[in-house]
């Protein structure tokens, strides 16, 4: 499956996106809100699975291209929730992109298309989305596509007691187009 917005595709990964992806994430501006950047290994590791899921299930987290500019600004896309989260079973939507392609809306525009097929062709009752405390322009994507936050915190059971960036929020947004109609 693959998706056109406005300015975007938002497609299956390639052998050529595993060196962009690895630059993106040994970055440490990108990487700020994890607890390390990543080192090759790692990242092709991640890239792998990202792509052995999207091959499993059609959508994933999608490989993020401007055609005719840039081939790969990083991923967005929707994920199933790892099951050592608090409110686990869920889908969670998620994003990356490389510093340079920053400050432009193109995460906005990618997560609200994938927003929406999660919805529309995958039909889940809701999605989720999830960050640290401090990750304020990952918390503002939240905001500007309708997800919502109440208030949700939770400690992440992948980052260690104590870590700073343990602490997060939890962002929620029900399908739209499921939810029950007032009589
Ligand atoms: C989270 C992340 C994707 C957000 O990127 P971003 O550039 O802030 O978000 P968007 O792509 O939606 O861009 C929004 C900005 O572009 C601006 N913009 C410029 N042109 C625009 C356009 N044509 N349409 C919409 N917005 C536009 C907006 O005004 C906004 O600017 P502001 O941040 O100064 O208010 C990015 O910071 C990132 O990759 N971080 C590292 C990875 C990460 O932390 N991921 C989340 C972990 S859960």
């Amino acid at each position: 499956m693959e998706i056109r917005t406005r300015r975007l595709l938002l497609r299956p990964w390639r052998d050529e996106d595993f060196h962009p992806f690895a630059v993106m994430n040994a970055d440490s501006q990108v990487m700020k809100f994890f607890p390390t950047v990543l080192e090759r290994e790692q990242s092709d590791a991640l890239a792998a699975e990202i792509r052995r899921r999207m091959d499993d299930q059609g959508w994933g987290f999608w490989a993020v291209e401007i055609p005719g500019e840039a081939r790969f600004v990083g991923f967005t896309g929707l994920n199933k929730l790892s099951k050592d989260l608090p409110f686990a079973p869920g889908i969670e939507i998620g994003w990356r992109l490389a510093h340079r392609f920053w400050g432009k809306g193109y995460a906005s525009e990618a997560a609200q298309a994938a927003l929406e097929l999660g919805f529309l062709q995958l039909h889940l009752p809701e999605i989720v989305a999830f960050t640290a405390i401090q990750n304020l322009r990952s918390r503002a994507v939240m905001s500007r596509i309708g997800i919502v936050f109440e208030g949700e915190h939770f400690e992440h059971p992948g980052i260690a007691p104590g870590h700073p960036l343990r602490k997060h929020v939890l962002y929620r947004i029900k399908n739209p187009f499921t939810a029950s109609q007032p009589r």
